[in-house]
């Protein structure tokens, strides 16, 4: 009878060494993708065009219930010392999903998420129609 070889798999090195590389390429692709990710979820570059838009937006639309100059109508106030200590990430939540059962509609059909950020921070800031 013959001592059969067969089934013999390949020895351990090669294995260990083949996981060890294509993990390196995984974890280096990883990074390289986060990296590229990045700026997107930081302010976004947006148009003079669309910031004039916003702008726009916010007088016209929001205004008519926030008041022209944001000092408040059906809606609060939006002003910097109304708006002071409220969460940045609370209120670009509202202008984007509005608040139910309020008058608040959202706004997410109207603007991206980094538009509703930049929104936010200029209201922070004070925005002065
Ligand atoms: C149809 C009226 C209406 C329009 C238009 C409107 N809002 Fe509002 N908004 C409200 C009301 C009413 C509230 C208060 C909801 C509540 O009772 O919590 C509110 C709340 C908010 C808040 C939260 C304020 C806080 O102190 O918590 C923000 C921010 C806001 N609106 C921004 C906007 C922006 C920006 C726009 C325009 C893109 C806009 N709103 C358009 C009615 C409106």
């Amino acid at each position: 009878m013959k001592h059969s070889r067969g089934g013999q798999s390949a020895p351990p090195f090669t294995g260990g060494l083949m996981s060890r590389v294509s993990g390196l390429i995984n974890w280096t692709l990883l990074v390289g993708l986060a990296a590229l990710c990045w700026p997107s979820t930081g302010m976004a570059d947006i148009s003079p065009d669309r910031e004039r838009a916003l702008r726009h937006l916010l007088v016209q639309d929001c205004g008519s219930c926030h008041g022209m100059t944001l000092q408040g109508g059906l809606g609060p106030a939006l002003t910097r010392t109304a708006l002071a200590g409220k969460p940045a990430i609370m209120l670009r939540e509202v202008i984007l999903h509005g608040r139910p059962g309020t008058p608040m509609p959202p706004w997410n059909t109207f603007m991206s998420e980094a538009e509703a950020d930049w929104l936010v921070q200029l209201l922070l800031n004070g925005a002065s129609p």
